[in-house]
């Protein structure tokens, strides 16, 4: 490793909160109070050195300055803790802090007319009163501490070369190749090759990200961030969690009927036939969906099924629900709403589905919004006729992000795919026309069921009807496809599932 490049702005400094004590007989280096490294047998060149590399502004000079061997040596073992720090007079203007502890950082060497832009995954934002560029390619967040950094940054997203930008910011051309060489050799900045084109345009696994799909991912996971991550409670004492069970928005309310466990046991198909005869079906039958199967579906589903207040001592420091889904914490962030188009019993509408007293309330009697709703799920479907139902899945999404940092809105997805996967299995088993969606206008739902963006918004969409004839619904498509691994399970499976078949378990022959 190249230590404090002496001929250059560059500085090796720790990072925030590090210090480094002069223990009797050894070298306490701590962060936030806590001991990181302790390192016996440095000299007293090398001590003052490593503590000339704390505080936020890099030493100009180390006095006296050690061999460079014995404090590479020294800070080899430390890198982890060390951040470059690039000077300008006399102020720190660009910081690159490791987001990935203990990978390297080389400078890359930028000619003054070789074209640079800001790489397309970088972005600026400010992260604890600083402006810092960041990226889900970059292992360092870049702090840019002074004026002509921060103009430069900005400059980088029309295209420039270090000596335009020098000429701009009136600066010495090295030392704006120095600067823009710190940011793209941490990927936030890209190089063109000799041709004048960039490699990143023609990266075909690079072009199939979309920026936000490739920050998520790398922010809503551990290793590419520093970022507080997973169940910390961030605000316990300070915010109240939300209740486990939503509280009843305003509307006529109309009661679910109610399944009893022994007339759902002694229907039920297998759960085999289930799994392996269930598909997608997005065509409802003549006769609609009823008010009977609507309930006993939403309650073999979602319905709540136990709940509790905070339990501290159980590690639980918020209330609590038991539905038949597993969610991630227990926190049962999502609900349902219904835009109903035709069940028998149930006039048409919006309906919120309240999950603890298994019934349903009116939130919206408006066809053009109910039908406006009903309309992307139409196309999402592949432009099918109106469904019975469309079912809107939302998160209250700060039950999840009370509990947890930087993989809340994750969980909430995984818990849409959980909740699709139990809806399509109940529906299957029911002998009803199942399918999910994969995507849908947030914003017309918020403003159609009543509900604040930022607390409540739809994050899935299923269609629930009444299921054709099998004779009126086309083979599954997969049917026409190349068999492998006992393709036949499926046909055998639906068939036992039609109700005028006779029973037949799987694994005898059709
Ligand atoms: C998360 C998810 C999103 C989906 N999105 C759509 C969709 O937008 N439109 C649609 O017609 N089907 C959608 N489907 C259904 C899939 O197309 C279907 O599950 C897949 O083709 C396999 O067929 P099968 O369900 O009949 O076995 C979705 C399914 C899932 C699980």
């Amino acid at each position: 490793m190249k230590t404090a490049t002496r001929r250059t702005l560059t500085r090796l400094a720790f990072v925030a909160g590090v210090r480094v004590r002069d223990r009797e007989g050894h070298l306490d280096v701590t962060r936030d109070g806590r001991t990181q490294f302790r390192i016996r047998g440095a000299s007293r060149e090398v001590v003052a050195a490593l503590e000339g590399m704390t505080g936020s502004l890099a030493a100009p000079e180390p006095v006296p300055s050690p061999p460079e061997e014995q404090l590479e040596a020294v800070l080899n073992r430390v890198i982890r803790l060390l951040e470059h720090h690039i000077v300008l007079g006399d102020t720190v203007a660009l910081r690159l802090e490791p987001l990935v502890p203990g990978l390297g950082h080389s400078p890359a060497d930028v000619g003054a007319d070789t074209p640079v832009r800001l790489n397309r995954f970088a972005f600026l934002r400010v992260h604890e009163g600083d402006l810092v560029l960041e990226s889900p390619l970059s292992p360092r967040r870049a702090r840019l501490q002074a004026d002509p950094v921060r103009e430069l940054a900005a400059a980088l997203g029309a295209g420039t070369t270090a000596r335009e930008q020098a000429l701009a910011l009136d600066l010495p051309v090295t030392v704006v190749q120095e600067l823009l060489g710190h940011l793209a050799g941490a990927s936030l900045v890209d190089t063109a090759d000799e041709d004048g084109s960039f490699a990143a345009d023609r990266d075909d696994v690079l072009r199939q990200w979309d920026f936000h799909d490739l920050l998520f991912h790398s922010r809503s996971r551990m290793g590419r961030h520093d970022y507080p991550f997973g169940g910390v409670f961030p605000y316990t004492g300070t915010i109240e969690p939300r209740p486990a069970v939503r509280p009843l928005p305003a509307g006529p309310v109309v009661a679910l009927p109610r399944p009893r466990l022994e007339d759902i046991a002694a229907k039920d198909p297998s759960l085999t036939a289930v799994l392996e005869g269930r598909r997608s079906v997005r065509t409802h039958a003549r006769t609609p969906l009823d008010l009977d199967r609507l309930g006993e579906f939403l309650y073999r589903c979602a319905r709540v099924r136990a709940v509790t207040a905070a339990r501290p001592e159980e590690g639980m420091p918020y209330p609590a629900s038991s539905r038949p889904y597993p969610t991630g914490g227990a926190s049962y962030d999502l609900e349902l709403y219904l835009s109903v188009h035709r069940v028998a019993g149930l006039e048409p509408g919006m309906y919120f589905y309240d999950a603890g007293g298994h019934r349903l309330v009116l939130v919206n009697a408006d066809e053009d919004d109910r039908n406006a709703m009903i309309g992307i799920a139409r196309v999402s479907a592949g432009g099918i006729d109106a469904p019975d139902v469309l079912i809107t899945v939302t998160s209250r999404f700060q039950r999840l992000s009370w509990k947890y940092r930087s993989l809340a809105y994750a969980a909430t997805l995984k818990n849409v795919g959980v909740l699709y996967q139990t809806m399509y299995l109940v529906a299957t088993g029911m002998g009803l026309a199942p399918c999910a969606l994969g995507g849908g206008d947030s914003d017309l739902a918020a403003r159609t069921l009543g509900l604040d963006y930022l607390q409540e918004s739809s994050v899935g969409e299923f269609l629930l009807g009444s299921r054709p004839a099998p004779e009126e619904l086309p083979p599954a498509g997969h049917l026409s496809w190349t068999p492998v691994n006992d393709a036949d399970w499926h046909p055998r499976c639906e068939r036992e599932l039609q109700p005028a078949a006779a029973p037949a378990r799987p694994g005898t022959p059709a």
